[in-house]
């Protein structure tokens, strides 16, 4: 078995798989949008002996589309609204295609100039479609995750991290957390400020926080601030941080990885007013830009810094340019492929006019589902509409509202997440699709209140 099959059989296997992947797409609102997993099942469907011989690409496909695929959660499905849905799109899908076949290296200047001149191409893109300044640079990441990473890093970069300490609200992404302990950070030297009743960050909270620490030895270092936060999309005060961290001499982060997208609307500017003051931000593109998984990035206007702080050398790397672009001194990474494809294929080809109708789309469809739910006399509203999200809970109380998730993922109709929202039991109702309709919101509001009706306990 040859890994290069001759041109014909290469063109004929492409086709096929372009063929399955339009079929799947094409009828995915028919699909199941989940189906509780379980692990003894799935390792019998998937276990097969170690393939030496090969069972062939048009075996695999098959294999993948008609056996392995039905049993998959379909977070791009129109229907899904737990967490924060990733749609993807078809346009994004080619770009990954280019990247994958063509197999750039881009994690330094020498091995992939023209991919890395394409990436820088595609951040400069998306900061002038939602309006940062050109002062921001950055790198495009596997996620939001990655990003908050790299923007801590930078943040932190020649601080002692024994008594380096950061901020960010208790409404912040685990994410940041984690970044924090990963870069060597004194564990609990994030500190989680409270947030108020609209579940932003209380700043009075954050600077008797900053002023205890100082008093106490530490070294107060960075802000993370949240613009659109995963639970409920609320948004730091942004103007109010920014002014506190400019007089405080504090690096501003700010994680607008769901959020970044309603940059695109001129309501959303105005939501994340602040942000542009920022030295470092978080998106994902992979969220609400509608492009595939494993496409975020970190934007920051600290550049030479992000560089400083993951920089790295070795003998074997003495003939890379150092003047250049060489993205492996941008976060922790040396081999990365062609993880911008995807965004530069799909904002080229839509075009970001396209990508903001589909927000605005997204937006409308959560107002829609939020205005039929609360019509509801059964249903009580946890947070409003917040960009594309707003959470409600059944007003029998939490253990129905739990049965109610449990049902609705059961059944595999309409996908929807709990958490909670100041300790308080709420479902979140996330739209993030270009894929979804106003007739599949109708059809998911009826779908949630008829589970309602059957969970309820019943009467006597
Ligand atoms: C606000 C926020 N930040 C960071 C992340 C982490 O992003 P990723 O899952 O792409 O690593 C998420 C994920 O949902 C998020 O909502």
């Amino acid at each position: 078995m040859t890994l290069d099959p001759d041109l014909e059989t290469m063109r004929g296997l492409g086709h096929r798989a372009v063929d399955l992947a339009v079929e799947h797409l094409a009828s995915l609102r028919e699909k199941r949008v989940f189906t509780p997993p379980d692990a003894a099942r799935l390792h019998a469907l998937v276990d097969e002996p170690l393939p030496r011989k090969g069972h062939g690409a048009e075996d695999s496909l098959e294999r993948f589309f008609r056996d392995l695929l039905p049993h998959a959660t379909l977070v791009n499905h129109p229907r899904f609204f737990a967490y924060i849905p990733g749609p993807g799109s078809f346009f994004g899908a080619l770009g990954e295609w280019l990247a994958a076949s063509t197999n750039p290296f881009t994690g330094t200047f020498i091995g992939g100039a023209v991919h890395a001149q394409i990436e820088t191409q595609t951040l400069h893109w998306l900061r002038d479609a939602v309006g940062l300044p050109d002062t921001f640079e950055g790198m495009v990441t596997s996620g939001g995750s990655m990003a908050n990473l790299c923007g801590l890093g930078a943040a932190i970069h020649g601080r002692c991290r024994a008594r380096a300490t950061v901020y960010a609200s208790i409404e912040g992404h685990h994410s940041l957390t984690k970044a924090a302990a990963i870069l060597g950070l004194t564990p609990g030297h994030v500190r989680l400020i409270p947030s108020d009743d609209q579940l932003r960050m209380d700043v009075r909270a954050l600077r008797a926080a900053v002023a205890a620490d100082r008093a106490a030895g530490l070294e107060a270092v960075a802000v993370l601030a949240t613009g659109g936060t995963t639970s409920s999309g609320s948004v730091d005060p942004l103007p109010e941080i920014a002014d506190f961290c400019e007089a405080e001499g504090l690096w501003l982060h700010v994680d607008c990885a769901y959020g970044a997208a309603m940059a695109l609307l001129p309501e959303g500017r105005d939501l994340l007013q602040g942000w542009e003051r920022a030295d470092s931000i978080t998106m994902d593109p992979h969220k609400w830009f509608y492009a595939p998984f494993e496409c975020g990035c970190v934007l920051t206007r600290h550049v030479k810094r992000l560089e400083a702080a993951f920089d790295a050398d070795g003998a074997y790397m003495q003939d890379v340019p150092h003047d250049a672009v060489n993205f492996y001194r941008r976060g922790p990474e040396l081999t990365r492929g062609g993880r911008a494809m995807k965004l530069w294929m799909l904002l080229r080809s839509a075009g970001t006019d396209a990508i903001a109708s589909a927000v605005r789309a997204d937006v409308e469809h959560c107002h829609l589902a939020h205005e039929l739910l609360r019509a509801d006399p059964r249903i009580a509203i946890v947070t409003p509409p917040r960009m594309s999200m707003f959470s409600f809970a059944p007003k029998a109380g939490e253990e129905t509202g739990r049965q109610l998730v449990a049902r609705l993922q059961q059944d595999g109709h309409t996908m929807l997440s709990s958490t909670r929202l100041h300790g308080r039991f709420a479902i979140r109702f996330c739209v993030v699709n270009h894929r979804t309709t106003a007739a599949d919101i109708r059809e998911s509001v009826q779908r949630v209140l008829d589970t309602l009706a059957a969970v309820l306990p019943a009467r006597t």
